[in-house]
């Protein structure tokens, strides 16, 4: 089943191209310029009424639905709020009348998702799923949903889930934008934008050699920062917890303006920083976080876009990020810390496909 892989890590990374055309097939609209959900049960009346979303999921999946956030708060304008399952489920948060909710699991069994699920059901609400393993729990006892249709995954540290997790929350941004204020044209430039994230991780995944000689200059570290801002600070997120996860080196996620606030008190030329600075608004504020770290001696990994110009002496290593649109900047940007955390792994001769300490899928609280 492995084939020319050495792990399920490495093979469902190089999948997802083909795991994003799946997760995306027939999620779109005739008049190109929308999107189709059959399985929310909801009719787009009904879905107008919602005035606040709930996305609630665990690790991995609690990242996507941070991004989901960014994505339909930005482009659908609807406040949406986001929880950790295991929190939600203790916390008994005020919430509004026409609330809906949204419970991300890749093995639709995780029970503190589960658990979150029930609670907001007893409290009258709508729950929609989504999940990746048709007939799960989650998927049963959810009011409607949508299948992420990316086969098993069968390593416990999540890429091809979480990639097709974040491409059907950009979808479902596009999905309530279209009933709000986004016009036609912007909708069907999202759709093809959306349409062409496979090419696009393709495209990042062609720099595996180069990444993977970066890795082999960074395995030896005890700890390494990721940062990053509004879309990609989940991604951040991310980026650190497949580094734990598989490699078992000590990593932080953080909002990048955040590390003058106290973890820049970390910075040395012990501890690396893995930036994220793309094309956007925000570039040169990126780049002064990027040479805060640098005046303190600490080793930087730049993701960025090409074409972007940093100054010199900035990046010890840049990796480029094609130009993209934002729906689907955070999908392209994951690859990259993928690939850096699993190639980081191997270098340190870890199990990556079972790391210590770890369950695929998370049935006890
Ligand atoms: O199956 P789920 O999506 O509900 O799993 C949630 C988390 O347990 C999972 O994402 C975990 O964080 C992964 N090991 C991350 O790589």
């Amino acid at each position: 089943e492995l084939g020319d892989y050495r792990h399920f890590m490495e093979k469902e990374i190089f999948e997802q191209p083909a795991a994003l055309e799946n997760a995306m097939r027939g999620r779109f609209a005739e008049d190109g310029s929308t999107a189709l959900f059959g399985g929310l049960n909801l009719t787009p009346a009904e879905l107008r009424q919602v005035d606040r979303l709930v996305f609630l999921g665990c690790g991995t999946a609690w990242h996507a639905c941070l991004v989901a956030e960014h994505l339909i708060e930005r482009f659908a304008r609807v406040p949406v709020e986001v929880d950790y399952a295991s929190e939600f489920r203790y916390r008994n948060t005020p919430l509004d009348r026409d609330t809906l909710f949204f419970v991300m699991s890749q093995s639709g069994e995780t029970i503190d998702t589960l658990g979150a699920l029930r609670e907001a059901k007893r409290k009258g609400f709508k729950v929609l799923a989504i999940n990746n393993t048709v007939g799960s729990s989650i998927a049963r006892e959810s009011d409607g949903g949508i299948y992420q249709h990316v086969g098993p995954e069968i390593g416990v540290a999540s890429t091809k889930a979480f990639t097709s997790q974040l491409l059907l929350g950009a979808i479902i941004a596009l999905y309530i934008a279209r009933m709000r204020d986004m016009s036609f044209n912007d909708g069907v430039e999202y759709v093809k934008a959306v349409k062409s994230a496979p090419a696009l991780v393709r495209r990042v995944l062609e720099q595996a050699p180069r990444i993977r000689e970066i890795a082999k200059r960074y395995a030896h570290y005890k700890d390494m920062l990721f940062l990053g801002r509004l879309s990609l600070f989940p991604i951040a997120l991310e980026g650190a917890l497949k580094l734990k996860e598989i490699s078992y080196i000590h990593a932080e996620g953080y909002p990048a303006a955040e590390m003058k606030h106290g973890p820049i008190a970390l910075v040395s030329p012990e501890c690396p920083a893995v930036f994220f600075a793309p094309r956007g608004e925000i570039f040169n504020k990126l780049v002064s976080s990027i040479q805060e770290i640098k005046a303190r001696h600490g080793k930087t990994i730049v993701i960025t876009t090409e074409g972007c110009e940093l100054p010199p002496g900035v990046a010890d290593e840049i990796i480029y990020l094609p130009d993209c649109h934002e729906a689907v900047l955070p999908v392209v940007a994951t690859i990259p810390v993928q690939l850096l955390s699993y190639y980081i792994a191997v270098e340190r001769g870890c199990d990556v496909d079972k790391p210590r300490n770890l369950a695929k899928s998370v049935t006890v609280e």
